[in-house]
């Protein structure tokens, strides 16, 4: 590994802005981290992408990423950690970590009755992805998972959470109703702005894992045991935003996302992006 150090930022990606909800989950959870996030604002959604589409932009991102230095790479979009997250891991000299295991994990602790339930994109059902994790984990357990790709669109164009959006996740979240999962994995970065309509359609006894929350402990775990968790003294950690179009409409709906203004954001041409390799 290279030589990284503590002060160094930690970089983040997604297809767009739904990773600003394990940058909310970073930052609660380690305020002096300094933080460079890179949203793919021109290319997403990657959700109804092939697996190779998706492999190469991740690649091109994780190389934009690394020139700026960051000492680790949190891979927020689930899609992508689906299908590009080992890719990455093998090509890149820095810790890379992904939002499956650890939404994984934290599943497989809590299913008393060996049943989990999975949402998410229909690239990341596709993959099977979550499903592998959980049952490396535990082959017992009995994994149901839903695609829900109408989700994305009603939470970017915040559409009310009733009506419409309560209808839409009736429809999808019937899959579950016979034989209740322990647990229901968010596996989508959107889905956790949907956690009280979700909980209110799917009932009390069924507890709701936020893979972003989870990551977010993950991290600090890495950054700790390899000696880069920085310093708790000093700054509070600098944030600085990244993405490939659109700048405007991602710092309108950033700032609701993460209840506080972006400071600092900036546009990169798609052509300087497709230019890493
Ligand atoms: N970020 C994606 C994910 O978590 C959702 C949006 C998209 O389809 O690109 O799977």
């Amino acid at each position: 590994m290279k030589n990284l150090n503590a002060k160094q930022a930690i970089g983040i990606f997604d297809s767009g802005l739904g990773g600003i909800s394990v940058v909310r989950a970073l930052i609660n959870l380690l305020p002096h981290e300094h933080l460079i996030y890179f949203g793919d604002t021109a290319r997403v959604p990657y959700g109804s992408k092939s697996k190779e589409t998706v492999i190469r932009f991740s690649q091109q991102i994780a190389s934009f990423l690394l020139e700026k230095k960051v000492k680790m790479i949190v891979v927020a979009c689930n899609t992508a950690s689906s299908v590009a997250l080992e890719i990455l891991q093998q090509e890149f000299d820095i810790p890379i970590v992904g939002v499956i295991d650890p939404g994984s994990r934290a599943a497989v602790k809590i299913a008393a009755n060996k049943r989990i339930g999975v949402i998410g994109t229909s690239s990341t059902i596709r993959s099977g992805a979550y499903r592998s994790a959980i049952r490396a984990l535990d082959p017992e357990i009995e994994v149901v998972d839903q695609a829900c790709p109408l989700l994305v669109p009603l939470v970017e164009e915040d559409w009310p959470h009733d009506g419409v959006v309560k209808q839409v996740l009736d429809s999808y979240l019937k899959t579950f109703y016979q034989n209740k999962p322990d647990s229901l994995i968010l596996g989508c970065t959107h889905y956790p702005y949907l956690k009280s309509i979700i909980r209110e359609v799917m009932g009390p006894e069924v507890q709701l894992v936020d893979s972003g929350e989870e990551t977010a402990a993950d991290v600090e775990f890495l950054l700790s045991r390899e000696g880069l968790l920085n310093p708790e003294t000093g700054d509070p950690g600098r944030h600085k935003f990244y993405v490939s179009d659109f700048p405007q409409k991602f710092e309108e709906t950033a700032t609701r996302f993460l209840g506080r203004p972006l400071e600092n954001l900036f546009k990169v041409e798609l052509e300087v992006l497709e230019a890493y390799k």
